[in-house]
């Protein structure tokens, strides 16, 4: 990247945040840990500061020296940042009064201020904070302040150097893109070049320079991660590339045709691996859920692998690993929060080095690179689904008439949420499909009576479960229109031999999860 901000994190929930909005200003920005800046990389034109869980006074506080950025690039300190230099500085900082939390006003602030130009006067920011500045250096100048907070931005006097206590990345301060434009834009000098196609275009060059005639596995799941990661590399080095797209049975119902026909169609290089009977073998008669993951992770592994050591000159492991995977918060036991998961375990005398381009990018930003890639929108727009896939959604053992059951009850709730057009908030027609974040069916361990014409069954029952979410990390459960459900469940006991009762499942994580294993 020709030239990009680097957002220190200090393990602040709302860092990502800092990133998110800078790269909706069309600017290349990356969250690196508090003490791992880049050093002699060249295109860094500025640094953020983030928040903290800490105090900058605990002993354990994240603590940084800055001597070697300051005076070169220009600094922003947000909330505990803001307190850090300060504090570093001669500042003081103490525990605040319980106000320092939620809505404020900027009463009184510098209007012509380079990071304040064009902010509204009065214009609301938001606070969270457990601590306060109570003084400042004598080089420093208070820029901005609320009724309850004296100090909240200040300038260090002849500097490019900035420190507010609120935080103008979250949606409730009205005027905080602005702030962090002008700090971006004007302060910096980036130039707002981002896009998903300076993106594509930077990443080709840099995949051509880093694999040069190399040959690459990937392994292809038929999501939207490792798609878009294989058609950018396939532009990269073409031919080069091996994709290998393992069915174990448990895909949704035709999947792995129709989604080997979308790989072929973008001119992948894709090697389909039906190995469906050794997972049902292995699963046999095995009904915990944690067992069930197990060995379908360890088969995965074992036939990927099988297939990657037939492709003997293999150099580079590429994966469709994105930023929320990666990012590794920083909490106060300095634990990673959350680590990723779609790592297979390589085989390890292959000597495979990693390759994962679309680790910088966020989910939204992967969709609008595949798009730019020309993916179809069915493959960019599909809802996420579990590694382990239908086997989460069979309570109890697996089988292949289990499986078959689901996959036809299934295909039925799926193809209707995309066949029931709604209008959105913007009054434009969608499909329910792209309303919700996820949906599927669960198979429950059951039997129910039922009657059907002269009739009693004695048959399955299956639970819809349909979520909205934007991380997966909380959900609810989606108010679908009655006369969808009361189709849907028509549909699935008319059509599919063997079920005669469906339930809607009305539970929201936590304390729930979205699927049932
Ligand atoms: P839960 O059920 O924990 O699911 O609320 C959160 C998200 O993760 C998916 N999920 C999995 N994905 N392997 C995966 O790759 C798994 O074992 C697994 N379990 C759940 C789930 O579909 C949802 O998107």
């Amino acid at each position: 990247m020709e030239e990009k901000i680097i957002i220190l994190d200090f393990g602040s929930q709302t860092t990502q945040l800092i990133g998110r909005r800078i790269r909706e200003l069309n600017v290349y920005c990356e969250i690196v840990p508090y003490n791992k800046f880049p050093h002699g990389d060249g295109s860094v034109k500025g640094v953020i500061l983030s928040g903290s869980p800490f105090s900058v006074y605990d002993q354990e506080a994240f603590k940084v020296d800055l001597g070697d950025i300051r005076g070169k690039l220009p600094i922003l300190g947000i909330c505990y940042g803001a307190q850090f230099i300060a504090y570093t500085n001669g500042g003081k900082v103490e525990p605040a009064g319980s106000r320092e939390y939620g809505r404020a006003n900027l009463g009184r602030f510098e209007h012509d201020n380079p990071l304040l130009k064009g902010v509204r006067g009065h214009s609301q920011v938001w606070m969270s904070h457990g601590d306060t500045i109570t003084a400042i250096p004598d080089n420093f100048r208070i820029i901005a302040s609320t009724d309850e907070v004296a100090i909240a931005a200040y300038q260090v006097e002849g500097e490019q150097m900035w420190g507010v206590q609120f935080h103008p990345e979250v949606f409730h301060s009205v005027d905080g893109t602005l702030m962090l434009k002008n700090f971006v834009v004007d302060i910096c000098g980036c130039h707002q070049t981002w896009s998903s196609a300076s993106f594509v275009d930077t990443t080709v060059a840099e995949l051509k320079e880093q694999i040069g005639n190399d040959r690459v596995i990937l392994g292809l799941s038929g999501g939207v991660d490792s798609s878009v990661a294989a058609v950018l590399l396939n532009r990269a080095i073409g031919k080069n590339l091996t994709c290998i797209f393992v069915d174990h049975g448990l895909l949704r119902k035709n999947e792995f045709h129709n989604v080997m026909h979308d790989y072929e169609c973008l001119g992948l290089n894709v090697i389909g691996v039906d190995a469906s009977e050794k997972f049902f073998k292995d699963l046999e008669g095995v009904s915990d859920p944690e067992q069930k993951r197990k060995i379908i992770g360890r088969d995965f592994v074992e036939v990927f692998n099988a297939e990657a050591r037939k492709i003997t000159d293999a150099r580079w492991l590429a994966q469709g690993t994105i930023y929320p995977d990666r990012i590794e918060s920083l909490n106060i036991t300095g634990k990673v929060i959350k680590s990723h998961h779609n790592v297979g375990g390589l085989p390890k005398e292959m000597n495979l080095q990693l390759c994962e381009p679309l680790k910088w990018l966020f989910k939204d930003e992967v969709r609008r690179v595949g798009r730019e890639l020309g993916i179809p929108e069915h493959l960019i727009g599909r809802h996420p689904f579990p590694g382990p896939g239908l086997a989460v959604r069979i309570l109890g053992d697996i089988t292949p008439e289990k499986v078959r059951i689901l996959q036809d009850a299934d295909d039925i709730f799926i193809q209707g949420l995309r066949d029931w057009k709604v209008k959105d908030a913007d009054g434009r027609e969608v499909s329910l499909y792209d309303q919700v974040w996820q949906a599927g069916v669960i198979l429950l361990p059951v039997r129910s009576v039922g009657v059907m014409g002269d009739e009693r069954t004695y048959e399955r029952a299956v639970a819809l479960r349909a979520v909205t979410s934007t991380d997966a990390m909380t959900a609810d459960w989606a108010r679908l229109p009655y006369d969808f459900l009361a189709k849907v469940s028509n549909d699935i006991i008319n059509k599919v031999k063997g079920v005669n009762r469906v339930a809607y499942d009305i539970s929201s994580k936590p304390p729930s999860t979205i699927e049932w294993e």
